[in-house]
């Protein structure tokens, strides 16, 4: 089985972070969204990679490489445009071969991983499996309708959902997918929807099987979901402390400290991580934040937080608290007093507060 990420899209709801980087690569736990996914790939099995790549598809080539650092082999794929995720099959074809293949979004985090859906789809005999989990509002996304395990119609976004079992990026499907996307027509957004092809092998009478997601699933299509996988991935965090901690500072709960990092006079709450070459000084870093590499955080309380590398962050008088900070950001204090700091901030941002 050959596996397909994508990673293209526009990642519009993520901006001003997305105008300078792919959304796939934002870190949560300091390691970009889209690693977790090439891990769980080959966790389940899975080593001939496919990588849809759009406008960002030179920084995911960088950070991904040939694919050896995850023990995978990847292939980029260019999509022309985001026209949706049929479209990215399409495009992929070629690579896919006569082959099955997982799709996954490179976007998405599975803390279950992917090997439970790749089993099922191998284990028994069906055009598609297709991952879903149950949702208090399904009305957000394509919601399956099930009579036992099977998957016997999907409907996208309804209004009047019929049942609470929405899709999550994950599907394994047979090569007859190529000729359930040939049939497509552009839906009502102008995209070529994966919800219509399975649909398609359904009403043909083919067998669309359906897995459940084990443990959490987090869609990071927008800074709220970034900041709450955040969370999830630290929740999982073991202590680690390879750089300097001084004598003046107190470091309680599950922390990592990475090589040549230095907390000096600070308070640390875990679950944090802190990444290499950054410096927390007089400062307080409390639960779920996620420090970039050579970020310096000065006189400055912060909690459920990440913060990209080289980003400095001084003398802020109000705690700062669920904030996604961006590259080279710089924030720092005034005598001014604002309250209740809130902040999304794009790389290369400059705030003077
Ligand atoms: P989406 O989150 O649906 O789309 P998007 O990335 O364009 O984001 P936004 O809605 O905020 O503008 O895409 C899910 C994943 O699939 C994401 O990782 C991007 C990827 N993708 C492609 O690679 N090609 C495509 O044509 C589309 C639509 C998405």
């Amino acid at each position: 089985m050959k596996g397909l990420v994508l990673a293209g899209g526009t990642g519009s709801r993520l901006r001003p972070l997305t105008y300078t980087g792919a959304k796939q690569l934002i870190p949560v736990g300091n390691r970009p969204i889209l690693f977790y996914a090439l891990d769980a790939l080959v966790e389940a099995g899975i080593y001939d990679i496919g990588v849809i790549i759009g406008e960002t598809g030179d920084e995911v080539r960088r950070a991904v490489g040939d694919g050896s650092q995850f023990g995978a082999k990847v292939t980029y794929l260019p999509q022309s445009a985001p026209l949706g995720l049929a479209h990215a099959v399409r495009v992929a074809r070629d690579f896919l071969e006569n082959e099955p293949f997982l799709m996954f979004l490179g976007d998405n985090l599975l803390r279950g991983g992917l090997t439970g859906l790749a089993d099922r789809y191998r284990g028994g005999n069906y055009a598609a499996s297709i991952l879903l989990t149950e949702v208090d509002d399904p009305s957000q996304f394509g919601v399956a309708v099930l009579e036992n395990d099977r998957v016997v119609r999907l409907v996208e976004k309804p209004a009047n959902p019929p049942s609470h079992w929405a899709l999550v990026g994950a599907y394994c499907f047979s090569p007859v997918i190529h000729e359930a996307v040939d049939t497509l027509k552009p839906s009502w957004r102008g995209e070529y929807e994966i919800t219509d092809a399975i649909q398609q092998l359904i009403d043909w009478g083919m067998a669309v099987d359906a897995a459940r997601v084990e443990g959490w699933w987090k869609d990071t299509g927008r800074p709220e979901d970034v900041l709450e996988a955040n969370r999830l991935i630290l929740e999982d965090l073991a202590t680690r402390v390879a750089g300097v901690v001084d004598s003046e500072s107190q470091i309680s709960g599950r922390v990592v400290v990475e090589e040549n990092a230095q907390v000096l006079r600070s308070v640390v709450r875990g679950p944090v991580i802190i990444a290499a070459s950054t410096v927390i000084e007089d400062s307080y870093v409390g639960p779920y934040t996620s420090i970039g590499p050579q970020v310096r955080i000065s006189r400055t309380e912060i909690e459920n937080s990440v913060v990209l590398a080289e980003s400095v962050i001084e003398d802020i008088p109000v705690r700062i608290d669920q904030s996604l900070i961006g590259r080279g950001v710089t924030v720092r204090g005034t005598k001014r007093r604002p309250q209740g700091l809130r902040l999304v901030l794009g790389d290369h941002s400059r705030i003077d507060v």
